[in-house]
């Protein structure tokens, strides 16, 4: 289990996947992210198997008070490189704008630099997902470019950003 300040990482359980579900059944959670929904229970199933057996990680993202919030993943560990592209979903809307994505993302990046020596964590975000780059940016995460019409969605090609952070601009923070 990671712990941060707001929040605790751990290993994702059976038991949360109908809460999963539920999340990403929410237009308005999901509506800048790559998923297509809907997704049945029996598809979260299937990716969950599918996850024990990949280099993929996922972890659950708790309050200190053991309330299940959101999920936080690595989604392409490159151990040559040194290097992760990563994720998250606060599934819960009321605890939006509180800072618990930054603190779960502040708490990853505290595995991922110190305990896992990697060098380069990346994310890919909807340029008008802006909650999410501010967060980010918060974070010292630093534009790197952007990718035109990376996405179809609702009728509609969007440009998504892709962001880095380094591990000696991290330390320097
Ligand atoms: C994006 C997400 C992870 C951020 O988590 P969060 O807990 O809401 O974020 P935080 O409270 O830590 O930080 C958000 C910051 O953005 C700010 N913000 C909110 N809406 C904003 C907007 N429209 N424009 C600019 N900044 C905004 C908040 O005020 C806060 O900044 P502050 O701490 O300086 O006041 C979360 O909202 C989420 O999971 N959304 C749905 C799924 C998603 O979009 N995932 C990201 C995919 S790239």
């Amino acid at each position: 289990m990671l712990e941060g300040k707001k929040v605790r990482l751990r290993a994702v359980e059976r038991v949360d996947l109908p809460i999963f579900v539920k999340w990403i059944d929410d237009h308005e959670v999901t509506q800048f992210l790559e998923l297509n929904p809907p997704m049945s229970l029996e598809d979260e199933e299937k990716w969950f198997v599918n996850l024990q057996k990949s280099e993929d990680k996922v972890f659950s993202i708790d309050t200190m008070e053991g309330k299940l919030i959101g999920n936080v993943g690595l989604i392409k560990l490159n151990w040559k490189d040194r290097s992760v592209l990563i994720g998250i979903m606060i599934g819960e809307k009321e605890f939006w704008n509180q800072g618990y994505g930054t603190d779960a993302i502040e708490t990853l990046l505290r595995y991922l630099f110190d305990e896992l020596a990697l060098n380069r964590v990346y994310l890919i975000a909807d340029e008008r997902n802006a909650r999410a780059l501010h967060c980010y940016e918060k974070l010292g995460f630093k534009k790197e470019g952007v990718l035109r019409q990376n996405r179809y969605k609702s009728g509609v090609y969007t440009n998504d950003v892709m962001m880095s952070l380094l591990k000696d601009e991290w330390k320097e923070k």
